[in-house]
C-alpha cells in the first residue's frame, strides 16, 4: 500500500493534509477523545466554551495555563517533520490543522491553515483583538484588553464558536481541488473540519487516512493505514524517495 500511495503522490499536483491531535500524541500532547484523552478527564462544556469562560474565567485560565505549560515542554515528533517533506512533492501543498499546539510551525511548516486558532495567542473576549504584549495570564488577576477593557482569553476556537471564516473558506477551496488528501490523527468527528476530507473525496481526490483507530472516515478512504503517524509518515517519505529513485 505504501508503494501505491507513493506512486499516486508522484502523479499528484495538489496535495492537502488535515491533522488532528493524534499527530501530536507521540510528542506527549494528550488527545481529546483517545484512551488518555482530555475529554475523558474534563467536561469540554466546563472549560472550552465561551459560557464556561464568562462563568469562571479563572478556572478556564488555570486549565489553559496547564496546557500551555505542557506544550511548552514538548517537541515536534517524526510525523511533524515528515510532513515538511510533503512541500517538496506537490506544486501546491496545503497543511490544515485542528491543533492549537504550534508543533507544525516548530517543525518548520510556516504556511499553515489553523482552523481552531493557537493556544499561545491571547485575544480580547470583547473586541477579539490580539494582545501580543501579554504572555502569562494570572487566573486570579486576568489581564484586560488595552482597547476595550474586557478580559483576555486564549486565542482558540471554543465549542459553539465560528471558525475564522477566511481560514475555513480557503480550507474547503484547497480540499475541493486536491488530487490527494491525507487525514492524519483525527477522529473525524468535529465539524466543519470533518467535512474537508469528504469534500475532497467528492471532488475526485484520493483519500488516505492514517490513524491507529478506525473513524467514521475510514470506510470512505481509498487507503487506510492503521498506524501511528510518527511511524507511518517517515515510512511514506522513504517510499516516495525510493519511487523517485532518490
Ligand atoms: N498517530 C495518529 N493518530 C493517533 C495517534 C498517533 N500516534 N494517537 C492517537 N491517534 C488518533 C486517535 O485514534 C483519534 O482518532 O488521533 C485521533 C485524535 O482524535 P481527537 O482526540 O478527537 O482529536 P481531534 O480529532 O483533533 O479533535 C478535533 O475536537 O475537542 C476538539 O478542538 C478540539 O481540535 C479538536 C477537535
Amino acid at each position: 500500500m505504501l508503494k501505491e500511495v507513493a506512486r499516486l503522490i508522484k502523479k499528484s499536483k495538489r496535495g492537502v493534509v488535515l491533522t488532528g491531535a493524534g499527530i501530536s500524541a507521540e510528542s506527549g500532547v494528550p488527545t481529546f477523545r483517545g484512551q488518555d484523552g482530555l475529554w475523558k478527564q474534563y467536561r469540554p462544556e466546563e472549560l472550552a466554551t465561551l459560557n464556561a469562560f464568562l462563568a469562571d474565567p479563572g478556572l478556564v485560565w488555570e486549565w489553559y495555563n496547564w496546557r500551555r505549560e505542557l506544550i511548552s515542554q514538548v517537541k515536534p515528533n517524526p510525523g511533524h517533520y515528515a510532513l515538511c517533506e510533503f512541500r517538496n512533492w506537490f506544486e501546491d501543498f496545503t497543511l490544515i490543522t485542528q491543533n492549537v499546539d504550534g508543533l507544525h510551525r516548530q517543525a518548520g511548516l510556516e504556511d499553515i491553515l489553523e482552523l481552531h486558532g493557537n493556544i499561545n495567542l491571547n485575544i480580547c473576549v470583547g473586541c477579539r483583538r490580539t494582545d501580543a504584549s501579554v504572555t502569562a495570564i494570572d487566573p486570579a488577576d486576568i489581564a484586560v484588553c488595552k482597547h476595550c477593557g474586557e478580559k483576555l482569553r486564549p486565542g482558540v476556537v471554543w465549542f459553539g464558536e465560528m471558525l475564522p471564516q477566511d481560514v475555513i473558506r480557503e480550507s474547503f477551496k484547497k480540499a475541493e481541488s486536491a488530487d490527494i488528501f491525507f487525514s492524519v490523527g483525527t477522529s473525524a468527528l468535529v465539524h466543519p473540519a470533518a467535512a474537508l476530507p469528504v469534500a475532497a473525496k467528492q471532488n475526485g481526490a484520493v483519500l488516505v487516512e492514517i490513524n491507529p483507530d478506525r473513524t467514521p472516515l475510514t470506510a470512505l478512504a481509498d487507503y487506510y493505514f492503521a498506524a501511528k503517524s510518527g511511524e507511518l509518515l517517515p515510512q511514506l517519505v522513504a517510499a516516495v524517495k525510493e519511487e523517485a529513485g532518490g
